[in-house]
C-alpha cells in the first residue's frame, strides 16, 4: 500500500507494544495497545483500563483517541492496534464507531504475521457508520 506518512506502519506497531505494557488487565488479562498517528506525523498512544466492575472496561483505542482530543489533536490518519503477538487484534465495534467521527477513511494497522496488516475503516471495517445526518462524519 502506498504509505505518505513519516511514520511507518511497523514504527507505529512499536509503539503500541510499548503503551501495551502499560495496560491494566487483572480481569481479562488481555493486553492490548494503541498508537494514533495524526495527520501532523505526532503519535499518541493508549492501553486498555479494566474495572472491578467489568463493563467499565475502556478500550485502547479509545484511550489513545482521547487522550489526544484532550491534548487538542482531531485529525488522524492511522491508528495501530496489538493484541497477542503475531494476531491481528481487530478493533471492537464501539472503538471503529469512535474511530470513524474523527476520520472515517483511517487507517488501521495491525499485526499479522510478518507484514503489517493495513486496513482502510470505511472500506473494510466499518462501512456504515452511525451518523446523526449523512453528511456528517468527516475528516475536515
Ligand atoms: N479491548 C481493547 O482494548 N480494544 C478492543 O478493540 C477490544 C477489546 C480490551 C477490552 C478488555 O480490557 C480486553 O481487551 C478484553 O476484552
Amino acid at each position: 500500500m502506498d504509505w505518505p506518512h513519516s511514520v511507518s506502519p511497523e514504527e507505529l506497531l512499536q509503539k503500541a507494544r510499548v503503551a501495551q505494557q502499560a495496560a491494566y488487565v487483572p480481569y481479562s488479562a488481555f493486553p492490548v495497545g494503541a498508537a494514533l498517528l495524526t495527520e501532523g506525523g505526532d503519535v499518541i498512544t493508549g492501553c486498555n483500563v479494566e474495572n472491578a466492575s467489568y463493563g467499565l472496561a475502556l478500550c485502547a483505542e479509545r484511550n489513545a483517541l482521547t487522550t489526544a482530543v484532550a491534548r487538542g489533536e482531531k485529525k488522524f490518519a492511522a491508528i495501530a492496534v496489538v493484541g497477542r503477538s503475531g494476531e491481528a487484534c481487530l478493533p471492537c465495534g464501539a472503538c471503529r464507531q469512535f474511530m470513524a467521527e474523527f476520520n472515517p477513511a483511517l487507517l488501521v494497522v495491525l499485526e499479522e504475521g510478518p507484514e503489517p496488516l493495513i486496513y482502510h475503516l470505511d472500506l473494510d471495517l466499518l462501512p456504515h457508520p452511525f451518523a446523526l445526518r449523512s453528511e456528517e462524519l468527516t475528516n475536515d
